[in-house]
């Protein structure tokens, strides 16, 4: 008897061991310490022996029962262990299904400046970067623009109190480049730039823009053409044609617009693009000499073209956005589509 009161105790050593959740160790608490668990059906056996046996049998009882008791105290902060230390209410049922995590997507916004890093690279282009709180000299001064221009006014840029600007553009990172790097360069530059602009469904006053320049011997306006027609291509599929008409910047000479025709209608005229068939997508040129002078490059030998673009134009575009705003309220119904 005194031996299966000893496997007894192995029985409940090995079946603690298997006990992963609290329910487990119910069921085992009643199977071995319970009114008809394996102790009490012991202790039963009382009955049979001797008045000499009794108490030895009964001391021998005891110790299993604390031995047994024992177990189930070693098994139970085991058990809280897995649980992170929780009882009750908090404890962890490791057998509940699990959480799902869900997964995000890119914002449309970072899509097409990745989409078209990859296109520029694919053509020789590395990606270079500057700070968006920038000087006043590198916004406006190195890019030829007059002391009188418009785009200066505080009521369109935003100034710091030190005559620092929060950047209205990507072009300043033309001027870092050309002051750091030897020439040949063929860099594209994505970043935000800021504007005092009223917001409206086509404006905000953050914005992204990607800024391209390319500096070499005998660089053309065909070599420019071709590149964005390049880069059309590649993001809006063969069918789509570009165009270049005459405008002004300070610091590209000559300078262009250049449109897209428009991807909804393929030029016919539609309410997206305003009847005209085409969509405006940036502003490009041959870079100024002045800036090349400015940067210390010699107009006699090195030339070369500029563009810029704004990403959440294309974004609009692309994926068919009404209103600005939606790409900055981060509403996932709205986020979620992509
Ligand atoms: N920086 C100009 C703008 O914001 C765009 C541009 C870039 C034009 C490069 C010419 C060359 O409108």
């Amino acid at each position: 008897m005194t031996e299966q009161l000893g496997q007894l105790v192995e029985d409940a050593r090995e079946r603690l061991l298997q006990v992963s959740c609290d329910r487990d160790m119910e069921q085992a608490r009643i199977d071995f310490l319970g009114r008809k668990g394996m102790l009490s059906v012991m202790s039963g056996k009382m009955k049979g022996l001797s008045p000499e046996e009794r108490p030895v049998f009964g001391k021998a009882l005891n110790r299993t029962k604390m031995a047994v008791e024992g177990l189930f105290e070693e098994a139970a902060s085991r058990l809280a262990g897995v649980s992170g230390g929780l009882v009750g209410a908090e404890a962890v049922d490791l057998t509940l299904p699990g959480r799902k995590f869900p997964v995000g997507s890119k914002h449309p916004v970072t899509r097409i400046i990745d989409e078209s890093v990859a296109i520029f690279r694919r053509m020789g282009f590395t990606v270079a970067d500057g700070p968006e709180i920038e000087t006043v000299y590198n916004n406006f001064d190195a890019l030829n623009t007059p002391a009188d221009h418009p785009s200066r006014d505080p009521m369109d840029t935003f100034y710091f109190s030190d005559g620092r600007l929060l950047r209205t553009q990507t072009s300043p990172v033309q001027i870092r480049v050309m002051k750091s790097v030897e020439p040949p360069i063929r860099i594209v530059a994505p970043g935000r730039c800021f504007r005092r602009d009223t917001p409206d469904a086509t404006h905000s006053m953050n914005f992204h823009q990607i800024e391209g320049l390319y500096i070499d011997r005998g660089v053309s306006m065909a070599d420019l053409k071709g590149v964005l027609l390049a880069y059309a291509h590649e993001l809006f599929g063969p069918d789509v044609s570009i165009r270049l008409r005459p405008h002004f910047f300070p610091f590209t000479e000559p300078s262009v617009e250049y449109d897209f025709s428009c991807i909804m209608c393929g030029g016919e005229g539609c309410p997206v693009c305003k009847n005209s068939g085409w969509l405006e997508i940036a502003g490009a040129g041959m870079v100024d000499p002045a800036v090349l002078e400015e940067v210390g490059l010699e107009p006699e030998i090195w030339s070369g073209y500029a563009f810029g673009m704004g990403i959440e134009r294309i974004a609009m575009i692309r994926y068919r956005i009404s209103d600005i705003r939606l790409l900055y309220e981060n509403d996932l119904r709205f986020l979620e589509q992509f």
